[in-house]
């Protein structure tokens, strides 16, 4: 096997990752409009409002610390329902308020970097929007097609720039694979499948009045392993096949379901197929074993895995030996603030994240998740978390055959036989 650590071809980034652990080429033509032509670039230090503070917006405020010691950023106020304390703001002293607009105001931010619940991304964006704000907006940028719509035609009328924080999106081994791909390394690509086995415990259903939910006080959340814990492998496969628009989708089948007592699904599977091929991605929260998720390329002359979180990369290729390659990654705040002041094209402008939200919507559409039987999942003695008995296979063999759950023989997943009697 060969190893090959490959920091080349990357615009920055390249050292210690940067990228968070989290949740979580460049495909097809981009959209992002480049920095206003007919203004002048933005003077660095750019000032930064972070919406949502605890929960993952912890990492964004270590992220901002690390480019504000750049001098890319610079922290000027936190929104969040309950001032941060002092310890959690690190000692540092900035403007503080629950009211968004007021505070976008205020400070007289250039940015803000939305990382509040789902339900709330729209309107905080399309708030910074009509402010002339530009955004971070973290993944899933919307619970809906229609809120998608409504919030990337708003900010694209707005004129101002947003980035969708899909992290996978920012490794350079995107745009290598799809090199590849398009090379005719692997000969013709017959389908991509995605893996992801996670646990999650069930206090992280209990964490947030909105986790775990499908809709939440008559507004949707969609709140699914695939729509949100997930979503980076959905997302990412789509961007290998090369088709990250809406209109790229053309079909899409979904098993929706759930170990866990809570109204969205836990344990699902998609076949999503597009204008660049088919794609299955098998995920689940209440993994025997969890492990790193992955998205696998099959082509007639080989296949490439990708551990996105890892920027890893296995490329098999028949009548060669294996060659592992480790990418860089590029931050999508730095890469959104360069954008902005020099002109670097943004990577996950929302428009690549139409076909994702295509996913989103047939998962919100779909009927309600079905409950596993009793006897399909185990509570995990010692941890409080549910297990799917057999489920780590059932996911790798769904990446490697892209067949979903039912065509696998899962006999929870299979149709139920209607008694006429
Ligand atoms: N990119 C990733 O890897 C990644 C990882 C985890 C979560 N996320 C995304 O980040 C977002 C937040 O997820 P989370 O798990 O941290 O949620 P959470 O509910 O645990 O935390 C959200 C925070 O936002 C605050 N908040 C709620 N409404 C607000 C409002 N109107 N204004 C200001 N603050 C408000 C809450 O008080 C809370 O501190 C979601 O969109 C989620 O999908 C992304």
């Amino acid at each position: 096997m060969t190893t090959i650590s490959q920091q080349g071809g990357a615009r920055r980034a390249d050292g210690p990752r940067t990228a968070p652990a989290g949740d979580s080429a460049h495909t097809g033509p981009r959209t992002a409009p480049a920095a206003p032509a007919n203004t002048t670039a933005p003077a660095l230090p750019l000032p930064v409002v972070l919406a949502g503070a605890r929960g993952h917006g912890r990492w964004h405020l270590d992220n901002i610390r690390r480019l504000q010691d750049k001098g890319l950023v610079r922290l000027v106020g936190v929104c969040e329902l309950t001032p941060l304390t002092e310890e959690e703001l690190g000692g540092r002293h900035v403007e503080q308020s629950a009211d968004f607009g007021a505070l976008l105001d205020s400070t007289g931010a250039a940015v803000a970097v939305i990382c509040t619940p789902i339900p709330t991304h729209t309107d905080l964006a399309l708030t910074a929007a009509r402010k002339g704000v530009h955004l971070l907006l973290e993944k899933p940028p919307a619970p809906s097609y229609a809120e998608f719509r409504r919030m990337a035609d708003g900010v694209a009328a707005a004129g101002v720039v947003c980035q969708i924080g899909f992290q996978s999106l920012g490794s350079h081994a995107v745009p290598a694979v799809r090199k590849l791909i398009t090379e005719g390394a692997l000969g013709r690509v017959t389908g991509i499948g995605g893996a992801g086995a996670w646990a999650r415990d069930e206090a992280y259903y209990r964490r947030a009045p909105w986790a775990g939910k499908r809709r939440l006080n008559g507004v949707d959340v969609v709140d699914g392993v695939l729509t949100n814990p997930l979503a980076h492998i959905v997302a990412t496969a789509l961007a290998l096949a090369g088709s990250t628009r809406g209109e790229d989708v053309t079909g899409i089948r979904t098993e929706l379901l759930r170990a866990n007592d809570i109204e969205s699904d836990d344990t699902s599977c998609v076949r999503v197929t597009t204008t660049g091929g088919r794609i299955t991605v098998a995920a689940t929260l209440c993994a025997e074993h969890p492990g790193e998720p992955y998205v696998l390329v099959h082509g007639t002359g080989g296949r490439i895995t990708f551990w996105y979180k890892q920027d890893r990369v296995l490329v098999q290729r028949s009548g060669r030996g294996p060659e592992e390659i480790e990418y860089g990654r590029t931050d999508l705040l730095e890469n959104l603030v360069e954008h902005l002041s020099g002109g670097d094209e943004l990577l996950v402008p929302p428009e690549s994240t139409g076909a994702f939200m295509k996913v989103v919507e047939a998962i919100r559409q779909a009927p309600d998740p079905i409950a596993l039987p009793p006897d399909a999942w185990e509570q995990l003695p010692g941890e409080r978390r549910r297990v799917v008995r057999g489920i780590d296979g059932f996911v790798a063999a769904a990446a490697d055959t892209l067949a979903l759950y039912s065509e696998l023989g899962a006999s929870w997943a299979l149709p139920k036989e209607v008694s006429t009697a």
